[in-house]
Order: structure tokens, then sequence, then C-alpha cells
């Protein structure tokens, strides 16, 4: 089903492992026998108590009363916490102030929480939570970017990127389009819920275990809220069961009222999220909605663009200014604009923070493109694919700049998709469709091929920096420890095999410890897909120190020169000298050689003037293509992928195996946000689609039954990145923007391919229907 690289020839394997080799993940087997730890399976104290949170049943108004007296007598009840409890800081705004832990006086969501309870047990404390008597002065609610833009509410200012004139370039050209498109946002679905164990330790210490992608971020709040130093604060994360964004900033709020109430009980507490309450309480991707006016010619160039771009945020900013920008920075998605103005606008609305979730605004800028590039290609009577061909970023006259000023410097993408063209018949196969779609009245047939391009590196420069612990015992078995966290996508698996190809041993020689903030400090997130490239050349640098050290060693020791010192097949030679690994750690060790070294890296090369909107934000950009063939019912609606190509460049992979499945997983989890995902909210802002039943996210059956995937061969990173690999963690998301332009296509042979359809997303088989509908209805017009 799937095509895995050819190994190339000079990488023939000496060592069990290494980087480039198909590793299988470092816990899968433990991930299905059931003996992974995730946070609420490790051992907590015999009198650990456990933790729910009360929640708002409002979206938007004053707090009245909040009687608390029913909860404090329930059974199992040990102590209830409230605002007035916390004895530090009670906002616990990630980047910016506006999450406060516990309501104050204002409900701004709902599902927000009012109060945490402590009890024996778990459904004792759930129950508890329960008895709250709650009064509101409702105050009106905005549910909707609409709404919000309407009363021009923001979270953060807006902003600008620009290149050039683009009113004036849209109204010079020969054709002109303007319209509107929507973007639905996304529940996590992660399918361990969040969940955190704090355990109160001497000197009014904590230690917490959470599901968390930001450890370090988790630390400094609940040092914060319990207004001691980070210094008595450890976070300890092993695993995640999924994040996806998820688990950046969302994870802290867990963490921090569960040390409040360890804090104040002198017991330890959990507090684990019933999936109901996790669907309301956390944030999601942001839903976007856009405005565009292009202008373009009868070849399907574009001319100038005018994008403005309003994310709904929820109340509070979060990670909202770096997600839109993000969005911003891939409105060009593979596309040169001439001339574009694209303004991004944080919108306020009174629904729960949206978070960062897998491509982190990305996502939806490039399907703002999309759209508008179907757009064109029906007003031209192109196909879209020579639309998008025309306006590939290329070397050649100038296109290789965008519009906030980096340079292309690896034109990948061209040659990417003419191989995808060719490997997929996509030619013929559009071709062999229309045909079929001439004779099939009700059934038809769509296809679509659709680029990516992803810059890689945190646009928040300081995040872009990592680093890692090594220790060797005189065993000379290795322990590695790094900034990242595990979440399912095999980065501990991977930074493993880069420290056994620096030493050259077997990869079952190391084990990898969880993550934790003392012995690794200040962190940034694992996110942005950097996980393996700024922790990989972390524990490389460190795997580097102590094998420099060894060398240095050696050569004094047996008076042999620095350069005969060779690490090789899981042995060391000096000279004549040849050890076992093991062997010569204990001589190293017998002559007091350290065995343990810090490593540390930073990304290079980048840099970003937000002021001027220009730089260089991202170290390097990763490329893919994928081809979507599916099959709708015109009559209901419903449709099925048949059949997805794609050919994805992850450079000189660490482990094609991993990135195969981050390939495909991605691809699907995009479709689930194109297709069937949807979020339905109440006039209340009640959440009515909290849960899996009434949620859709992909099920296996919905795996496209041809799925061929290749990485792009040949194709190192040009840029010094950990053995030239490129990171692959959100970048194949976006290959299911083929699946929502498969769909169009379909629909559009409803009206002979003469009329765009108006599809927004989530392409929902109902949405697919109505604009099946509405084609029809014009085309008679
Ligand atoms: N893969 C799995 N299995 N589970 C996850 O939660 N998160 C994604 C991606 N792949 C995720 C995943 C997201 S949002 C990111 S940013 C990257 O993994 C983070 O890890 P990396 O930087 O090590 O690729
Ligand atoms: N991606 C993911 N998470 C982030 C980023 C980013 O670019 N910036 C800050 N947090
Ligand atoms: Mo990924 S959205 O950057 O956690």
């Amino acid at each position: 089903m799937r095509k895995l690289p050819d190994v190339p020839a000079q990488r023939a394997f000496a060592i069990a492992g290494g980087a480039g080799q198909d590793v299988k993940h470092e816990s899968a087997h433990k991930h299905v026998s059931g003996e992974a730890i995730y946070t609420d399976d490790q051992a907590a104290p015999a009198d650990t108590l456990h933790a729910y949170v009360g929640l708002s049943s409002i979206a938007h108004g004053k707090l009245r009363k909040l009687d608390l007296d029913p909860v404090r007598s329930a059974p199992g009840v040990i102590d209830v916490l409230t605002l007035d409890d916390v004895p530090g800081h009670t906002d616990i705004g990630p980047v910016f102030p506006g999450d406060p832990i516990l309501v104050d006086e204002e409900v701004e969501f709902w599902g927000q929480v009012l109060f945490a309870v402590a009890a024996t047990s778990y459904d004792a404390a759930r129950k508890a939570a329960q008895l709250a008597v709650v009064e509101y002065a409702p105050l009106p609610a905005d549910l909707t970017i609409e709404q919000g833009l309407a009363n021009k509410s923001f979270v953060r200012p807006s902003h600008v990127q620009q290149r050039g004139d683009a009113a004036a370039a849209i109204n010079s050209a020969p054709m002109q389009l303007q319209g509107e498109f929507r973007s639905g946002g996304q529940e996590h679905m992660y399918l361990e819920g969040q969940a955190s164990l704090c355990i109160p330790q001497e000197d009014s210490g904590m230690l917490v275990y959470t599901s968390s992608q930001h450890p370090s971020e988790g630390q400094k709040l609940v040092a914060e809220v319990l207004g001691i130093p980070m210094n008595l604060v450890t976070v300890d994360v092993r695993r995640m069961g999924g994040a996806f964004g998820g688990k950046e900033t969302h994870a802290n709020q867990w963490a921090c009222l569960a040390a409040l109430l360890a804090r104040k009980t002198g017991r330890a507490v959990k507090l684990r999220l019933a999936r109901a309450d996790d669907f309301s309480a956390t944030g999601k991707r942001h839903p976007f909605l856009s405005r565009y006016k292009v202008g373009f010619d009868a070849d399907g160039q574009i001319l100038g663009l005018k994008l403005e771009l309003s994310a709904g945020c929820g109340m509070s900013p979060d990670l909202s200014d770096a997600i839109v920008d993000r969005a911003m920075f891939h409105a060009d998605n593979a596309y040169f604009l001439p001339a574009a103005h694209i303004e991004g606008h944080r919108v306020k609305t009174h629904t729960v923070s949206n978070t960062a979730f897998r491509g982190f605004g990305g996502p939806q800028g490039m399907l703002a493109i999309e759209n508008i590039v179907e757009q064109i290609a029906t007003a031209t009577g192109l196909d879209a694919l020579a639309v998008r061909k025309r306006n590939f970023y290329s070397a050649t006259d100038g296109r290789d700049i965008t519009h906030y000023g980096q340079q292309i410097e690896q034109h990948i993408i061209a040659p990417l998709v003419e191989r995808l063209e060719a490997s997929s018949g996509y030619h013929d196969r559009r071709l062999e469709i229309r045909e079929f779609n001439r004779s099939s009245p009700v059934l038809k047939r769509g296809i679509a091929l659709t680029p990516v391009k992803f810059g890689i590196s945190f646009t928040v420069r300081h995040l872009n920096q990592a680093g890692a612990l090594i220790h060797i015992y005189t065993d000379g078995s290795i322990q590695l420890n790094h900034g990242g966290t595990e979440m399912g996508q095999g980065l501990y698996t991977k930074v493993a095999q880069i420290v056994a190809q620096e030493f050259q041993v077997d990869l079952d020689r190391i084990s990898c410890t969880s993550t934790r903030t003392d012995k690794v400090p200040n962190t940034s997130p694992t996110a942005a897909s950097a996980g393996s490239d700024l922790n990989g050349m972390a524990a490389k640098d460190a795997a580097g120190k102590i094998k420099s050290r060894l060398t240095g060693f050696a050569a004094e020791h047996f008076a042999v020169p620095a350069e005969s010192v060779v690490f090789k097949d899981s042995c060391v030679c000096a000279g004549e000298h040849t050890f076992t690994f093991t062997e010569f750690i204990q001589l190293a060790y017998m002559q007091r050689i350290s065995l343990s070294a810090t490593g540390y890296y930073r990304t290079p090369k980048i840099h970003y003037d937000r002021d001027k909107a220009r730089g260089r934000p991202f170290f390097y950009y990763a490329y893919g293509a994928a081809v979507s063939e599916l099959l709708i019912d015109t009559l209901t609606g419903e449709y099925k992928v048949l059949r997805t190509d794609i050919c994805h460049d992850a450079g000189q992979s660490l482990n094609p195996a991993i990135d195969i499945g981050q390939i495909e997983g991605g691809f699907i989890q995009g479709m689930g946000w194109l297709t069937t995902e949807e979020l339905v909210w109440g006039e209340d802002g009640r959440l009515q689609t909290a849960n899996p039943a009434s949620y859709k996210i992909p099920a296996i059956g919905d795996t496209p039954p041809q799925f061929n995937i290749e990485l792009l061969p040949d194709s190192p990173n040009v840029e010094a990145t950990i053995f030239h690999s490129k990171a692959i963690g959100e970048p194949p998301l976006m290959l299911a923007i083929s699946v929502w332009c498969a769909l169009r296509d379909a629909i559009a042979s409803v009206a002979d391919y003469r009329l765009s359809p108006v599809l927004d997303a989530p392409a929902t088989p109902e949405r697919v229907l109505m604009a099946c509908n509405e084609l029809r209805e014009r085309s008679v017009q």
C-alpha cells in the first residue's frame, strides 16, 4: 500500500537503529499492550484526592451568586477552591493576560471554570461539582466572527503584511473576482484527555505530572499561581496520548488547579477532565472568515490580491497573535503574489479561547488562497492544476520572494508536483472522470492536485532553542533526555536514533527518560513541527561533547593522534587498540573522565521585523503535494474518497516509517477538518457537539482504499538541519486540501464545470448537497 524509499547505497547500516533507519516507535509495543504510562496511570500516593471543576452555563454575563455550600457538604468532599484561595497570580494567560484561572466577576464563555473541588473519589468530585448554586446577570454575547467584527471586538490589534499596490494591481488586471469564504474550527480529540497529578513536596515545592506539550510553561504558571519560585516546581511529562496543539497552552489550567488544591489540602491531587467538559472548556482550531479581491489574467496568473483574514479567537488572546500571523504567512501557499495586501484580525467572541492546532493558522491561510485559485480556474476555464503551476514561485524571473520578504531558496514544488502528476496519472484520470460524469447523472467523481509549502520555525524567534542532557553509565548504557515532549509523533525515537548514530552504537543501548524541567530547563513547547530539528540538534551537541572528551582522553592515554580514535560498530578504536563501547566507557570512567554532558541548539539565520512585516521568519520550507479522487452522490451529498497519492518532502528522512505515519495521520486529520468535523454552538453559547456521537472525526473506513505515499527521494535539506532532514509533524495536514478541492470538482460537474460552487469548510454531506442544489439552480437561470 505504501512505498518506502530505497535506502541510499552509502547508508549501509553498521548499527541497528541509527539515523535514517525505519525504526518502530520507541513505545509502540507499550501503546498496544497497555503498558505505556500516561498521566492518569502514574503511581499516586494512597491518599491522593480527585479534583473536578464547576463550569459556567452562560456565554457572557456577571456572576451574581456562587453558593458553594452544597458542594462543600457533598459526600466525599475534602475541600473547595475559589479565586480567593489563590495565593499568587490569578491570570494564567501564556503570552498576554486574559485567562483567569477561575472566573472572578465576569463569565466570558459557556464552560468557563468557576471553582474546583477535591474529593476522595473521581465520581464524588464530579457529582459535587454539579451542586453549586449559581446566578448570573446575562450580558449580550458575540458568538460568531461576524458579530465580533460588527462590534469591533478584538483580542489583539490587527496586523498587515503587504507588497506593492494591491488595489492598483487588481484594478488594472484583465479579470477580477471577489468573495467571502469560511472555514470552521476543529476539536483536537486527543485520545487521552487533559490530565494532571500534583504531589506536594518539602519546602512548599510541587511535583507535577501533566499531559502537556509545554512543561516549562506549566512549571512557570504553577509557580506563579502558588506564589513560589520556579526552582521549587518540577514538571514531568513522559508522554501524551495525542496533543495536536491542544496541550501547548491549554494543559496549564488543569495543572495549576490541581497544584492549588494540593497546596491547600496538603495531599496529592489529580484532575482529569471528562470528555464532554474537555470539549467545552478547552480551545480548538480557530474558525476563519476571509474576504478577498483578486486580479488575474486569462492565463490564470495572479496579479494582485487583497485578503482580509478574520479569526474567531474566543475570549482571550492565548496564542492568537502568532496563529493569525502564521495564517498570513501562508496566504501565498506556494504561489508568488506580485502585489498583495494581507490583513489579519483577531476577533473576540464569547466562546472558549481558541488555540494551537496542527498547522497553527497555516491551514486556514492556505485554504483561503486555494479557494481563490479554484475560483480563478473556473473563471478562466483552465484546469486548476494549470493555474497552480502558473503561479508557483520560481527561480527564473524574480518570482522567488514572499510577500513578507523571505527568499525561496529551494525550488522543490514544481518538480515535486510534476513527479506526482506522472506517478498518479493525474491527466488521464481527470479526462476519464469527466467522461464518467457525462454518463452518470447522480454519482459524480472529482479529482484535484494541491501543493503545500509550510514554513518551519517558531515565528516567535526566542522559542527556536533547545537543550539536551546525556549520561553514559559504567555499563555502557546511555540515558537521553531533552526538552521535547512525546505525543505519539515519534520524537523520542528520532532523537535516540541521532544519539545512536553519533556514538555508533545500537539504538537499544539508549533509554529515553521523561521530559522534566529539572533535567533540561527553560524549554520551548514541542510545537511548530520543530521538535526533532531543535532537540535532535541539542542531543547531537551533547553527544559531540562527550565524544570529543572521550577522543581526547583516548588520544592521550594511548599516545595516538586524535584522528585515529574512531567510534564504529559499537566499538571504539584508538590506533591499534580496539574496545567494545562498554569496555571503553569503563576505562574512561576509571581514568576519571566525565561521562555526562548537556547540549544546546539555536536555529540560525532567522529574523523577522514584525513592525515592517519583513524578514526571514522560517529557516526553511517543507513541501508536499497530494492528488485525491472521490465520488459524491449529488442527491444526498454523501461522498467517499477513493484514492489519494502523496509525494512529500521530508528532506533526508530521520525515520521514513515514522514520517510516513505522520503523513498518513496528518492527511486524515486534515480531511476530518475539511469534511465531517463540524462544531455547532447553540444560541446560548453552549457547544452542542461535545462528544464523538455528534462530532464526527474520520474513522478507519474513511481512509482512502488506495493510499499511495512516497517520500520525495534524493532531497536532503540544503540547510544544515539535523542530518539534513525536514520537519514532518504539521505540513501533511494541509495535503487534505486536495480532498476539499476534489469535492468542489465533483460538485462543479453538476453545471458542466461552468460555475464555481460555494463550499465553505467543513464540506459536510449537507453542504455538498446544498452546493449541488445551488449549482443546479444557477445553471438553469
Ligand atoms: N502526531 C501524533 N501522533 N500526535 C500528536 O499529538 N501533534 C502534531 C504533530 N504530529 C501530534 C503528531 C503537532 S501539532 C506538532 S506541532 C508536531 O507533531 C509536534 O512534534 P514534532 O515537532 O516533534 O514533530
Ligand atoms: N507554532 C506553534 N506554536 C507556536 C508558534 C508556532 O509558530 N509560535 C508560538 N507557539
Ligand atoms: Mo503543533 S499546532 O505546533 O502543537
